[in-house]
């Protein structure tokens, strides 16, 4: 995708959905057209947990089972990255917010600043996001995302932006993987009511090829086909 003209783009957004839905995927697409840093809470408690810092350790207790990790954690470390004024660079966040306290949370410091410009969901049927996690193999260095079947490394087990070694997630063995899926659907679903009611969600249907849903999320919000375009 080519980079646009920044002005009229959107600049903060958030994407959410279940987990494999490829939030992340389409989130370092988007970045490639809007010059929006991606903010990424599950990149971040990764980032921590390979340091070894409190957070890292802490988080790493729920990550590994699936559950969320406590909300007041979790808003310190997201917020303090997109809080006025730094919400004027804009801001792609990516699985944030995942419950009602975190939307009111963020929706409390956007009041202090610059609004939300839209809320993508991407959905994908339950069954889709199995084979989608138990395929997956992430970059230990720089998280990219890739699919032995439907997205994979030029070289296989290597990172193709980094060169980095490509690893399973600790949370896509079978049994985290549904306990995700129910937090997704017990936690975060009933969260999509508020943005609804907003009028800034929109829905994007997540099958397909990673080019053509990253053209629908374009379409959604009226930014029309990249390929060639300014
Ligand atoms: P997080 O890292 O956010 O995980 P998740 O929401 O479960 O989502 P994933 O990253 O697994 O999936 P994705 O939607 O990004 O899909 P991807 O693009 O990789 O969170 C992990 C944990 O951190 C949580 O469980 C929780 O413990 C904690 N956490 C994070 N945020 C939190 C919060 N706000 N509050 C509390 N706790 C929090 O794609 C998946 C695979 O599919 C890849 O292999 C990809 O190549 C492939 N793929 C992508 N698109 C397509 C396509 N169109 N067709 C075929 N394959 C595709
Ligand atoms: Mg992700
Ligand atoms: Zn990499």
């Amino acid at each position: 995708m080519g980079r646009r003209e920044a002005g009229s783009l959107p600049q903060r957004l958030i994407i959410l959905g279940p987990p494999g839905a490829g939030k992340g995927t389409q989130a370092k697409k988007l970045t490639e057209v809007l010059d929006v840093p991606h903010i990424a809470s599950g990149d971040l408690f990764r980032h921590h947990r390979s340091k070894g810092t409190p957070l890292g350790i802490k988080a790493s207790e729920y990550m590994n089972n699936g559950l969320l990790v406590p909300d007041e954690i979790t808003t310190a470390m997201v917020l303090e990255r997109i809080q006025p004024p730094l919400d004027m660079q804009g801001y792609l966040l990516d699985g944030f917010p995942r419950n009602m306290f975190q939307a009111q949370a963020l929706d409390d410091m956007a009041a202090r600043g610059r609004p939300v410009d839209y809320v993508i969901l991407i959905s994908v049927p339950d069954d889709e996001l199995v084979a989608r996690l138990s395929g997956r193999h992430i970059c230990g260095a720089c998280q990219a995302s890739y699919h032995i079947k439907t997205a994979p490394p030029s070289t296989p087990g290597r990172c193709d932006r980094c060169g980095g070694d490509l690893l399973q997630r600790e949370d896509d063995r079978p049994e985290a993987v549904r306990v995700r899926i129910r937090v997704y659907n017990e936690e975060t679903h009933p969260m999509l009511d508020h943005y609804a009611r907003s009028g800034k969600l929109v829905e994007v249907d997540g099958l397909g090829r990673i080019d053509e849903v990253a053209e629908r999320l374009l379409k959604a919000m009226h930014l029309g086909p990249s390929v060639g375009g300014p």
